[in-house]
């Protein structure tokens, strides 16, 4: 039981600073996750809570103790790394390991070794050395190291990057699951993203060393913080147009001189400006019998089973859009597809500083 509090830290490599003030107050229990470009710097930011890069400026605490001194052993943290470190002449004693130092009861080890590793579907592999595994095996006898020590504090390093899809999911599953069982706070890094939207509490999405925005999935989702944040959550990415705000600030005018009134009040303080209007794929759809909004020229359809990806351009300066339609859709190349956009999940962000403005 434990909660991690990040007060303003930063890490300087030589002379570069690679983290630049984060901050986050992580509740006992809870769940969150890490997404970010790679090199920005999710993988130092969990190891200085992990007690293996030194912090250069402010402090983690754990339970409101400060560990910035603390050696690693004594943070009671397992990791699972990005690069799973694993004893390579060991074998069961791999997990054991963590257990023994601690100089717990041999039965009580066995038991939970035999338990961990029923739940990751390694029992047959126990008595391999790791080079005789796969990096998917590896990459489960590293998380049942973890899960064997029933440590404070979880720190997940993109976790199941090496596992198949089936796995993937099972093991997702099974991560959120004992989470919630053993009540362990927990910290992961990821770039999918199914398990950024549904592994995570509360995410934080870093930008260069930067945290760009702390939230719930669905609250970033729904209310990013800037274009950066809007084009990294959702899959295919949100669409992004440079258009003009009207003279009152009311409605935006699409390519093809559409007018989208905005929600809310619209937004005064840009009035007459142009603006970037974000719009993600799920939220366009077929015009039906309605008059179209846009008139999307096909240039690449990709049918995913559930539902399809229509790529294609539409407007006088071709601009570029993604659109998901729900069930199977088979559009030759070049076919002209009225679409209508839903109003009121439009985002609005400021060209220059990228910030979402309005509602
Ligand atoms: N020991 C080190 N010495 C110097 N620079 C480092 C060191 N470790 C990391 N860096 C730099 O710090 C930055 C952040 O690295 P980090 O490994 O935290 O990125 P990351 O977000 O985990 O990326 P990825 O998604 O690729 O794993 C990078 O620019 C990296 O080159
Ligand atoms: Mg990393």
């Amino acid at each position: 039981m434990a909660d991690v509090s990040i007060k303003d830290v930063y890490k300087t490599f030589g002379k570069t600073e690679v983290i630049h003030g984060i901050s986050c107050d992580i509740k006992d229990g809870e769940f969150v996750v890490v997404l970010g470009p790679s090199g920005c710097g999710k993988s130092t930011l969990l190891r200085m809570v992990a007690g293996l890069e030194v912090i250069t400026k402010g402090e983690i605490a754990i339970n409101g103790a400060v560990v910035n001194d603390l050696e690693p052993a004594d943070r009671d943290i397992a990791m699972v790394f990005q690069n799973y470190a694993l004893y390579p002449h060991m074998s069961e004693k791999n997990m054991a390991y963590g257990l023994k130092i601690r100089r717990m009861p041999k039965e009580e080890i066995e038991k939970r070794i035999r338990n961990a590793a029923n739940i990751l579907e390694i029992t047959e592999f126990l008595d391999r050395k790791p080079r005789q595994l796969s990096g998917g095996q590896r990459q489960r006898v590293a998380m049942d190291r973890c899960i064997v020590r029933e440590p404070k504090v979880f720190l997940f390093d993109e976790p199941l990057s090496n596992l198949d899809a089936k796995l993937r999911v099972q093991m997702r599953l099974e991560i959120r699951r004992l989470q919630e069982d053993l009540e362990v706070t927990s910290i992961s890094v990821t770039h999918d993203q199914v398990e950024v939207m549904t592994l995570g509490d509360r995410l934080i999405i870093m930008d260069n060393g930067y945290a760009a925005q702390v939230g719930s999935p669905l609250e970033i989702y729904e209310r990013p913080a800037t274009r950066f944040v809007a084009g990294f959550i959702g899959s295919p990415g949100m669409n992004f147009l440079p258009v003009p705000l009207s003279a009152d600030g009311q409605w935006v005018e699409l390519p093809g001189a559409t007018r989208l009134p905005l929600q809310n009040g619209g937004i005064p303080s840009h009035r007459g400006q142009e603006i970037i209007l974000g719009i993600r794929p799920e939220h366009c759809d077929l015009a039906g019998e309605q008059a179209g909004m846009m008139h999307l020229n096909v240039d690449h359809v990709e049918i995913l089973g559930a539902d399809t990806l229509v790529y294609g351009h539409f407007g006088e300066d071709n601009a570029l859009l993604a659109v998901r339609l729900p069930a199977i859709h088979h559009f030759e190349k070049n076919t002209i597809l009225p679409l209508v956009v839903s109003t009121k999940n439009m985002h609005i962000f400021d060209k220059e500083s990228g910030k979402r403005i309005g509602d």
